[in-house]
Protein backbone atom coordinates (compact mmCIF):
# COMPACT_ATOMS: atom_id res chain seq x y z
CA UNK A 1 0.00 0.00 0.00
CA UNK A 2 1.28 3.48 -1.18
CA UNK A 3 0.20 6.39 0.97
CA UNK A 4 0.45 9.91 0.61
CA UNK A 5 0.77 12.13 4.45
CA UNK A 6 0.51 16.01 4.16
CA UNK A 7 -0.81 18.59 7.03
CA UNK A 8 -1.28 22.41 6.68
CA UNK A 9 0.50 24.21 9.99
CA UNK A 10 -2.07 23.40 12.02
CA UNK A 11 -1.06 19.52 11.65
CA UNK A 12 2.72 19.22 11.49
CA UNK A 13 3.13 17.46 14.81
CA UNK A 14 0.71 14.51 14.42
CA UNK A 15 1.81 14.50 10.66
CA UNK A 16 5.28 13.14 12.44
CA UNK A 17 3.75 11.12 14.84
CA UNK A 18 1.87 9.55 11.49
CA UNK A 19 5.56 9.67 9.68
CA UNK A 20 6.38 7.50 11.85
CA UNK A 21 3.90 5.00 12.32
CA UNK A 22 4.47 4.30 8.59
CA UNK A 23 7.83 4.00 8.82
CA UNK A 24 7.07 1.41 11.54
CA UNK A 25 4.75 -0.81 9.68
CA UNK A 26 6.82 -1.09 6.40
CA UNK A 27 4.13 1.51 4.58
CA UNK A 28 5.61 2.83 1.13
CA UNK A 29 4.73 6.37 1.45
CA UNK A 30 5.35 10.35 0.57
CA UNK A 31 5.22 13.28 2.62
CA UNK A 32 4.10 16.18 0.60
CA UNK A 33 4.70 18.69 3.76
CA UNK A 34 3.99 21.30 5.01
CA UNK A 35 7.18 21.55 6.83
CA UNK A 36 7.03 24.76 8.81
CA UNK A 37 4.60 26.04 11.45
CA UNK A 38 3.90 29.43 9.15
CA UNK A 39 0.38 29.93 8.37
CA UNK A 40 0.04 27.77 5.00
CA UNK A 41 -3.52 27.45 3.49
CA UNK A 42 -5.00 23.26 3.85
CA UNK A 43 -6.42 23.68 0.05
CA UNK A 44 -2.91 23.36 -1.23
CA UNK A 45 -2.30 20.77 0.58
CA UNK A 46 -5.68 18.89 0.48
CA UNK A 47 -6.34 19.12 -3.32
CA UNK A 48 -3.02 18.24 -4.76
CA UNK A 49 -3.00 14.79 -2.39
CA UNK A 50 -6.64 13.67 -3.00
CA UNK A 51 -5.96 14.18 -6.82
CA UNK A 52 -2.90 11.42 -6.35
CA UNK A 53 -4.98 9.30 -4.74
CA UNK A 54 -7.90 9.68 -7.31
CA UNK A 55 -5.79 8.98 -10.69
CA UNK A 56 -4.32 5.69 -8.70
CA UNK A 57 -0.49 7.45 -8.03
CA UNK A 58 -1.48 6.50 -3.87
CA UNK A 59 -3.96 3.89 -2.85
CA UNK A 60 -4.90 6.29 0.60
CA UNK A 61 -3.73 9.85 2.41
CA UNK A 62 -3.68 10.95 5.58
CA UNK A 63 -3.99 14.82 5.64
CA UNK A 64 -3.99 16.74 9.01
CA UNK A 65 -4.73 19.84 10.02
CA UNK A 66 -6.08 21.60 13.28
CA UNK A 67 -9.64 20.58 13.23
CA UNK A 68 -9.20 17.69 10.13
CA UNK A 69 -12.29 19.64 9.10
CA UNK A 70 -10.72 21.86 5.91
CA UNK A 71 -8.83 19.36 5.50
CA UNK A 72 -11.52 16.59 4.53
CA UNK A 73 -13.69 19.35 2.69
CA UNK A 74 -11.39 20.17 0.07
CA UNK A 75 -10.62 16.18 -0.18
CA UNK A 76 -14.41 15.48 -0.59
CA UNK A 77 -14.46 18.02 -3.40
CA UNK A 78 -12.40 15.50 -5.84
CA UNK A 79 -14.44 12.92 -7.94
CA UNK A 80 -13.13 9.35 -6.28
CA UNK A 81 -12.36 10.50 -2.84
CA UNK A 82 -14.30 9.32 -0.29
CA UNK A 83 -12.24 11.24 3.13
CA UNK A 84 -13.71 10.46 6.30
CA UNK A 85 -12.82 12.95 9.58
CA UNK A 86 -12.43 10.44 12.17
CA UNK A 87 -11.05 11.42 16.15
CA UNK A 88 -12.27 7.59 17.23
CA UNK A 89 -10.83 4.22 17.00
CA UNK A 90 -14.69 2.70 16.56
CA UNK A 91 -15.29 5.28 13.02
CA UNK A 92 -11.70 4.40 11.95
CA UNK A 93 -12.89 1.10 11.63
CA UNK A 94 -15.90 1.72 10.56
CA UNK A 95 -15.29 4.37 7.52
CA UNK A 96 -12.83 1.61 6.05
CA UNK A 97 -15.22 -1.89 6.78
CA UNK A 98 -18.70 0.57 5.51
CA UNK A 99 -17.53 3.52 3.68
CA UNK A 100 -14.26 2.17 1.94
CA UNK A 101 -12.89 5.50 3.00
CA UNK A 102 -9.53 6.45 0.91
CA UNK A 103 -8.36 9.67 2.39
CA UNK A 104 -8.30 9.98 6.26
CA UNK A 105 -8.42 13.61 8.02
CA UNK A 106 -7.95 13.84 11.74
CA UNK A 107 -7.43 17.35 13.43
CA UNK A 108 -3.89 18.32 15.86
CA UNK A 109 -6.57 20.74 17.98
CA UNK A 110 -9.00 17.80 18.22
CA UNK A 111 -6.63 15.18 19.79
CA UNK A 112 -3.53 13.80 20.90
CA UNK A 113 -1.12 12.50 18.91
CA UNK A 114 -1.19 8.68 20.78
CA UNK A 115 -4.98 8.69 19.60
CA UNK A 116 -4.07 10.07 16.34
CA UNK A 117 -1.41 7.17 16.00
CA UNK A 118 -3.97 4.27 16.76
CA UNK A 119 -6.20 6.02 14.49
CA UNK A 120 -4.11 5.60 11.29
CA UNK A 121 -3.24 2.18 12.41
CA UNK A 122 -6.39 0.90 12.62
CA UNK A 123 -7.66 2.65 9.31
CA UNK A 124 -4.60 1.51 7.01
CA UNK A 125 -5.20 -2.08 8.93
CA UNK A 126 -9.14 -2.62 8.12
CA UNK A 127 -10.57 -3.44 5.14
CA UNK A 128 -13.48 -2.85 3.07
CA UNK A 129 -16.51 -5.08 3.62
CA UNK A 130 -18.11 -4.90 0.15
CA UNK A 131 -21.14 -6.62 0.18
CA UNK A 132 -24.45 -4.27 0.45
CA UNK A 133 -21.71 -1.41 1.42
CA UNK A 134 -20.27 -1.81 -1.88
CA UNK A 135 -23.78 -1.18 -2.94
CA UNK A 136 -24.15 1.90 -1.28
CA UNK A 137 -20.40 3.47 -2.21
CA UNK A 138 -21.61 2.38 -5.20
CA UNK A 139 -24.57 4.74 -5.45
CA UNK A 140 -21.73 7.59 -4.18
CA UNK A 141 -19.43 6.98 -7.49
CA UNK A 142 -22.58 7.08 -9.85
CA UNK A 143 -23.69 10.26 -8.53
CA UNK A 144 -20.56 11.78 -9.22
CA UNK A 145 -20.51 10.37 -12.46
C1 LIG B 1 -5.72 26.87 10.49
O1 LIG B 1 -5.74 27.91 11.42
C2 LIG B 1 -6.98 26.04 10.58
O2 LIG B 1 -8.05 26.78 10.12
C3 LIG B 1 -6.83 24.75 9.81
O3 LIG B 1 -5.75 24.03 10.32
C4 LIG B 1 -8.02 23.81 9.86
O4 LIG B 1 -8.43 23.59 11.16
C5 LIG B 1 -9.11 24.12 8.96
O5 LIG B 1 -10.13 23.44 8.91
Amino acid sequence: MKVALASDHGGVNIKEEIRNLLEEMGLEYEDFGCDCTTSVDYPDYALPVAEKVANGEFDRAILICGTGIGMSIAANKVKGIRCALVHDLFSAKATREHNDSNILTMGERVIGGGLAREIAKVWLETEFQGGRHANRVGKITEYEG
